[in-house]
């Protein structure tokens, strides 16, 4: 790794807000309780988005908390160097953000009733995600050549380490009770129906209104323009969204307009090797199991 970054048990962190202490406590220290709702997601998956979802489900549509309270004290991290502490004084139930593998997630969460909530997205536009994320954020490495960015991708030589063992390690889960599988995709074909989903595994239903208001407010335009969410907190020597803004695109298939022909027929030979096993069929999978 270069020097932003950090190995723990062979996965890249970015060091600015990750230490050796912090992800040991994540996975060692901190106390999951039953009432625990994760939202766990590789990055550049939808994971502001689901910040976004859990807090106005949880404040029953009204956008008044998201609007007055930065989505990373509002669902944080469990792995950054702010979690210790902070996390214990958190309000049942719990709403806590994870990038972590599930190797490294806290060993006191197995065989404890917490929540999970998975949101997977199509590997090609995550790296197209996060090859703009890279380079707009001073704190991460960055290749400018896609073509070489997409071979570290796939080598998993990136944050959090390779999307595939990130994706099959959770899905490996996915028969407990506890456990909601989403995709990008699905939410925004169908927010309203995805966030009703949401809803009916948390066991915390919303009458219309409600839910008008969860889906107004977590809209791409409306979070691009929430500043508790769209990281323009941040100061612009961290995220320079002149470089390119944090919420960017949003939408699904923009790998189209960056991969050329091939470095995708590479991109799904590798896919195919690595997901023929997994016994899912995700949005973007065509007959023939490539995305
Ligand atoms: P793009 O870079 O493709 O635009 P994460 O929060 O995991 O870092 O993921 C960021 C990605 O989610 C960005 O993708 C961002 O635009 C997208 N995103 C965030 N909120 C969204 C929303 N409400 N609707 C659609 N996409 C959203």
């Amino acid at each position: 790794p270069g020097p932003r970054s950090l190995l723990y048990e062979g996965i890249m962190l970015p060091a600015l807000v990750h230490s050796t202490e912090s992800v040991r406590y994540a996975q060692l220290g901190f106390q999951v309780r039953d009432r625990d709702v994760f939202s766990v997601t590789y990055p550049k998956s939808g994971t502001t988005w689901m910040q976004e979802l859990l807090t106005l489900i949880h404040s029953d549509g009204d956008p008044q908390l998201a609007r007055s309270v930065p989505s990373w004290e509002r669902v944080p991290w469990l792995e950054q160097t702010t979690a210790a502490g902070f996390l214990e004084k958190r309000p049942c139930p719990r709403l806590i953000s994870s990038h972590l593998p599930c190797g490294l997630f806290p060993t006191s969460f197995h065989g404890s009733n917490a929540q999970v909530i998975y949101t997977v997205r199509n590997p090609k536009d995550v790296c197209v995600s996060l090859y703009y994320y890279s380079k707009m954020a001073s704190f991460l490495e960055f290749q400018e050549d896609f073509g070489e960015f997409v071979e570290l991708f796939s080598a998993g030589k990136v944050l959090f380490g390779s999307w595939f063992q990130h994706v099959k390690g959770w899905l490996g889960l996915r028969d407990r009770l506890n456990f909601l599988l989403l995709t990008y995709e699905e939410m925004h074909q169908d927010l309203r129906g995805s966030v009703e989903r949401i809803c009916q595994f948390l066991g915390k239903p919303l009458d219309a209104r409600a839910l008008d208001g969860v889906v107004e407010n977590a809209s791409f335009q409306a979070m691009k323009q929430n500043k508790m969410c769209n990281y323009s907190l941040v100061p612009e020597n961290i995220m320079d969204q002149r470089i390119s803004p944090f919420l960017r695109k949003g939408v699904p298939g923009d790998w189209k307009g960056h991969f050329t022909v091939a470095q995708n027929q590479a991109f799904d030979r590798l896919y195919r090797e690595q997901m023929q096993d997994v016994g899912v069929r995700f949005p973007w999978d065509e007959p023939h199991g490539a995305p």
